[in-house]
Formats: C-alpha cells, sequence, structure tokens
C-alpha cells in the first residue's frame, strides 16, 4: 500500500454496516471500492451511497482488484468464518466487536492474522470516547480517591422486538445474549480503565423473552487491583447506558439515555459533610469527528498497514473482554464464580 488511499471492501454492507462505511469515509484514509451483502437490495444500496461496486458473494469481493482490506459487520455467528476467508485472500481486516462468538474461535482468527501478518484491528471504540478519556484523567489526577466500586448500566429493548430465527434470539449464534452483542463495548472500557479482571460471577434470565438466547444478565466482576462492579445488561427494557465510579472521595457518573445520544453527561460529585452533594456538570472535551466515534480504530488500522507495524494489542484486548463474557455465561450456568486466568 502506497501513499495512495487504502482499498477497502465492505463485507454485511447493511445494519451497522451503514455506521462503520461512515467511519471509514470520515478519516479520508480509505477508498470503499466494494460493498457486499449476502441481501443483494443491501449491497446495492451499499454500493449506491459509496458510489462503489455491488457484490453479492464472498468470491466477487475477494477477487475485488487490489483490494487491501475488508471491513467486516457481518452477523456475530459469522465473524470468524469470515475472517478466516479474508485473510486467507490476504486482505488485513477491521472488524467490528466482537472479534469472535467465543475465545476459542477468536484464538483461531488471532493465529491466523499473525501467522500471515495482516492488521486485524477489533471496532471495541468506547474506550476512545473523549467522555472516558476524562473519566481516565480525573481517577489518575487522585479526584476520586480511592476507587471501591463500579456501577454500570447497558440497557435496550431491541430484544422485545426480535423474531425466533433471528440469530441474536439463537443461543448457539449468540451465546452470551446482550453482554456479548452490546455490553461487551462497556466490559473493554472497564479494562482500559481497572485493568485485569481476576474473577467473574453472574446470574441471567433467559426467559422474558419468548426465544431461547438469554436476553438479561447481571454480572459482578473483581479485578485484580481490587475494585469491584456490577454490570447490569439487558435486551428487554427501555433505552439507558450509564458508568457510575465510586470513590472515597468523589463519585463520577456518565449517563447517556436514549433522548440524548450524542449529548452524554459527566458529573462529579464530591463528598461533603452535611446533607449536600451536589452532581457537578465537568464539560466532556470537544473532539473532531475524525477522533470520536470510530475515528481512532481506523486512523491506527491504516497506520499499521501503511508501516506493516501489527502490534494485536487492540485483538488481545478484544479477546480479554470476550473471556470475560464467556465466564460469567458459565457462571450463570454452573453457579460458580468463575477465576480468569491471564491472556496475554
Ligand atoms: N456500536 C457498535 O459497534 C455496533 C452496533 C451494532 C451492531 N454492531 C455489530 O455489527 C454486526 C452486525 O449487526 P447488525 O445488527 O447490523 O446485524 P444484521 O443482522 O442487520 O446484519 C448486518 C448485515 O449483514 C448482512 N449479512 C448477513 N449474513 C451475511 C452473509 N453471510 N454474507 C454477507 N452479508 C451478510 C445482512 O444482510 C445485513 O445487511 C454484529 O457483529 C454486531 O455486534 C456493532
Amino acid at each position: 500500500v502506497s501513499a495512495e488511499k487504502i482499498k477497502i471492501g465492505i463485507l454485511g454492507s447493511g445494519g451497522y454496516g451503514r455506521t462503520a462505511r461512515g467511519n471509514l469515509r470520515t478519516g479520508g484514509e480509505f477508498d470503499i471500492v466494494a460493498c457486499m451483502d449476502s441481501n443483494e437490495e443491501a449491497a446495492r444500496t451499499a454500493a449506491g451511497e459509496e458510489n462503489a461496486a455491488a457484490v453479492t458473494t464472498m468470491k466477487d469481493l475477494l477477487a475485488f482488484p487490489d483490494l487491501d482490506a475488508v471491513s467486516i459487520n457481518t452477523p456475530i455467528p459469522l465473524h470468524a468464518e469470515h475472517s478466516l476467508q479474508c485473510l486467507e485472500a490476504g486482505k488485513h481486516i477491521l472488524i467490528t466487536k466482537p472479534v469472535a462468538r467465543s475465545v476459542g474461535e477468536a484464538r483461531d482468527v488471532a493465529d491466523s492474522a499473525a501467522r500471515r501478518k495482516l492488521a486485524y484491528m477489533v471496532g471495541h471504540h468506547a474506550r476512545h470516547e473523549p467522555s472516558i478519556l476524562k473519566m481516565k484523567q480525573e481517577m489518575e489526577a487522585g479526584t476520586l480517591g480511592r476507587v471501591c466500586n463500579i456501577l454500570v448500566t447497558c440497557c435496550s429493548s431491541s430484544g422485545l422486538v426480535q423474531q425466533p430465527g433471528d440469530w441474536r434470539a439463537e443461543p448457539g449464534q449468540n451465546p452470551g445474549g446482550p453482554l456479548l452483542h452490546c455490553g461487551i463495548h462497556l466490559l473493554d472500557v472497564l479494562r482500559s480503565l481497572f485493568g485485569d479482571v481476576s474473577s467473574v460471577s453472574a446470574i441471567m434470565q433467559e426467559e422474558i423473552t419468548s426465544y431461547e438466547a438469554i436476553d438479561n444478565t447481571l454480572t459482578l466482576l473483581e479485578f485484580e487491583n481490587g475494585v469491584q462492579a456490577a454490570v447490569v445488561c439487558n435486551y428487554t427494557t427501555a433505552y439507558m447506558h450509564t458508568l457510575d465510579i465510586f470513590g472515597t472521595r468523589a463519585n463520577l457518573h456518565h449517563h447517556q439515555h436514549i433522548t440524548d445520544l450524542g449529548r452524554e453527561k459527566l458529573y462529579l460529585q464530591v463528598q461533603r459533610e452535611g446533607p449536600h452533594e451536589p452532581w457537578e456538570k465537568i464539560e466532556i472535551p470537544e473532539e473532531s469527528a475524525v477522533n470520536r466515534h470510530g475515528g481512532v480504530l481506523e486512523k491506527e488500522f491504516a497506520r499499521q498497514i501503511r508501516a506493516q507495524d501489527f502490534d494485536y494489542e487492540n485483538l488481545r484486548e478484544s479477546i480479554a473482554a470476550l473471556r470475560i463474557v464467556e465466564a460469567a455465561v458459565e457462571s450463570h450456568k454452573s453457579g460458580n464464580r468463575i477465576r480468569i486466568e491471564d491472556y496475554r
């Protein structure tokens, strides 16, 4: 790849693929040359929007002349199979989260990428958001004192409209339910703030919706540094995404509600003597579009391809987050607290 734009194909062009295409466009590093989707209509619509070729088979996508890379946005159960096919064809990969459905699948993918010396990045963009970086800064400055616990919610009602037959509704295709599909963003964020997790316990519900996959999860994490977190993650209630960090001097509250999407709020609550401990608003630094949602990963993906410099750090981190989901499901099924071994 020279100084020219990197030629990229989109695999899974509808659904989340639409957002992924937008993120690739924003940074100006990529030329989207082909849009593949097994749904012909989705391929055609995306190709029209990107001024690219519409393709409906993997063979045609991988045979596209001078294709450097593939952006994978297909359903989770297809991530490993699609990654292995693209890596075998010598393509660099940027894939949406999670890297795969299981740690076993993810390790096969990681081995293949490393063996072939190809870039492989997973779309865990949340840890790079300005709000999360600001929270990290406040903790490092000692504003919170000693952090004791964390409370996370990651809730939406999207599971209530899923039908049997949808991949999200099948336990074999979506083994962690909402924790695998959405909550993994927050697990990655927590790892970026507090490091390695030492143990996981969870209880889950499977019978709120009519389908068999898990639809409601409550997970307790213990970090190696002693911090403890409770993560409520479901598909069955109104939208609410929050991250509250409780310290001996002050608390940080990061709240995002559906009416406020894109207008997230961050508050500091300092302990005082007496009854008034108000929530004071903290400004979240404004970043350029390219540094916000998605941009950081796309830029780093392009850098690695141009420099042929692949450290796979983001891939290792994505497997560590996936291991937490696997341990949570294992804990729910066995009733045991699961210890996490080091995944590095
Ligand atoms: N913020 C985020 O990072 C975020 C948000 C939502 C979804 N996602 C991820 O995006 C992925 C897709 O989720 P979705 O909700 O868009 O799913 P989806 O079921 O809408 O599928 C996405 C697209 O893939 C296509 N597709 C399905 N099977 C295919 C195949 N065999 N070959 C080619 N194309 C195929 C579909 O036709 C559709 O256009 C998931 O991995 C999900 O975790 C990420």
